[in-house]
């Protein structure tokens, strides 16, 4: 009898512990950890480098001279950089290493129209030339360029590129070189952006390229249906990406995973891989969730799940091109959910332009080991395409419990060419060079 309160003490907790709570398993899958969020060691705000949040002041020298500060005082914890609310007009500036942007709730950096001020920067070497146009191309808004450990985060503040004069500019054929991201990293590593929203950018929003260990989360990327190129997150001859929790409705796709264009990614060579999109939500004209086209240094160890697509072009677009070279190999797409979609899945081996005329007709892209599986769509217009490459099919494709329903009565076919892999619980139906195979294994990578 005395002895059962102390028992009691020991072995309450004890059971408390053991009981079944939200298991590890039940807690939802995240890869955010690769970049965890850490505090900084000092603080200093942008208002104490003359800094104007008046939507008409610009603050560009503000901004460079706070990154000089952060840069100069090189504090072994970093230094967070913090803008209130208000609105922050500026020209393109360099973010430095170990530092924190921190966007208070009602803080909107506001990218200035006054686009010839913008600088020109050199082309990507896995490009040639600039995406759009011959030649360099405008510097992002906010740019890295060889750092480690940024954070760019906040209480829901805003970065907006502003981009309607670029569009426009895009529309009327009167642009001189390619159109700047709202946000690039190049050669950059330990990057973590949460929490913040972008919009408008006047050409794709976040640009992860040659860079490492990358995490966006917990983001709003809007941009109008009909605004041109606004992809939302395109990690670009990177590893380990991350992204998740986001809510992505833009005017092209949402996330595409890219490595270089023609001979230019070829000769640079430079992978994406092992990239992890998971939770995103959103909208476009053409694909949620695309890879390539530009894909010449190669895509492999792709990783897609939960993501809810409506009112879109593409659910999933795989694309790549003769004269890419490169591979796409060991991409898993799982638990997709579509409404109102023109096409749910679509695989191609003929899409995009080249630089120029100097790519070479015989860089054959490889495709294999692409695993489709867990897609509900409803209002499907087309159930999808996969065509392949003459004399280099696509190989190891896999299709399993993929269920596109049509709007209407009339069940539009697959259409497949130049493809080989295997087809379970589909519908409707699969195409015959998709040989139906029950049991277990069916989607076992094949690369
Ligand atoms: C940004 O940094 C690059 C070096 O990475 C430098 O060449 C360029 O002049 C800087 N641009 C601005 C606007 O500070
Ligand atoms: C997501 O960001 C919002 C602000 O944009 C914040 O209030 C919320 O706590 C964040 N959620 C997570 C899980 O970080
Ligand atoms: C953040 O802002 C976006 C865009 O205005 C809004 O849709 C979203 O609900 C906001 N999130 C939070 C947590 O305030
Ligand atoms: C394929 O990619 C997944 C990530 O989606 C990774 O876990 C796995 O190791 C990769 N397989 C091979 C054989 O590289």
């Amino acid at each position: 009898m005395k002895l059962r309160f102390p028992l009691l003490a020991v072995v309450l907790p004890l059971l408390l512990l053991l009981l079944p709570r939200r298991s590890s398993a039940e807690e939802a899958a995240t890869c955010s950890g690769i970049v965890p969020m850490k505090p900084r060691s000092q603080t200093i705000s942008i208002s104490d480098f003359g800094g104007v949040g008046d939507g008409a002041f610009l603050n560009t020298n503000a901004f460079r001279e706070a990154i000089y500060r952060i840069e100069h005082l090189n504090r072994p914890g970093g230094t967070l950089l913090h803008v209130p609310a208000g609105e922050w007009l500026t020209g393109p500036f360099n973010l430095t290493s170990r530092m924190t942007l921190f966007l208070a709730r009602g803080a909107v950096i506001k990218a200035t129209q006054e686009w010839q001020k913008w600088p020109l920067i050199d082309p990507l070497p896995s490009y040639g030339r600039g995406r759009e146009l011959p030649g360099g191309r405008y510097m992002s808004l906010l740019h890295g360029n060889g750092l480690q450990d940024v954070i760019i985060t906040g209480d829901n503040g805003t970065i907006d590129g502003q981009g309607d004069v670029w569009w426009n500019m895009w529309r009327q054929r009167t642009l001189p070189f390619t159109r700047p991201n709202l946000l690039e990293f190049m050669h950059s590593s330990d990057i973590l952006i949460s929490n913040v929203v972008f919009k408008n950018s006047p050409f794709w929003n976040i640009h992860p390229v040659y860079c490492s260990n990358v995490v966006a989360r917990n983001l709003t990327v809007l941009a109008p249906y009909d605004s041109p190129n606004t992809d939302g997150i395109d990690p670009d001859s990177s590893t380990n990406v991350c992204i998740e929790d986001s809510y992505i409705a833009t005017g092209d796709d949402l996330v595409a995973v890219k490595s270089g264009w023609d001979e230019y990614g070829i000769a640079y060579g430079r992978p994406s891989s092992d990239i992890t999109i998971r939770r995103i939500t959103g909208s476009t004209p053409f694909a949620a969730i695309a890879v390539g086209s530009e894909t010449s240094g190669g895509v492999e160890n792709v990783l897609v799940e939960d993501v809810h697509i409506f009112n879109s072009g593409f659910g999933i677009h795989i694309k790549t091109n003769g004269g890419r070279g490169g591979y796409i190999r060991n991409v898993t797409v799982s638990n997709i959910n579509m409404d109102k979609v023109r096409k749910g899945l679509r695989i191609a081996g003929d899409v995009g332009d080249h630089p120029d005329d100097r790519f070479n007709p015989d860089a054959i892209p490889v495709v294999s080991g692409l695993t489709i599986k867990n897609v509900w769509g409803v209002n499907v217009q087309q159930p999808g395409s996969i065509q392949g490459i003459k004399n280099s099919p696509f190989t190891g494709i896999c299709l399993y419990n993929v269920k596109l329903l049509s709007a209407g009565p009339q069940e539009v076919p697959w259409k497949c060419a130049d493809v080989s892999g295997s087809a379970a619980l589909v519908q409707p139906g699969p195409c015959s060079e998709l040989s139906s195979t029950y049991g277990t294994g069916i989607c076992s990578t094949e690369i």
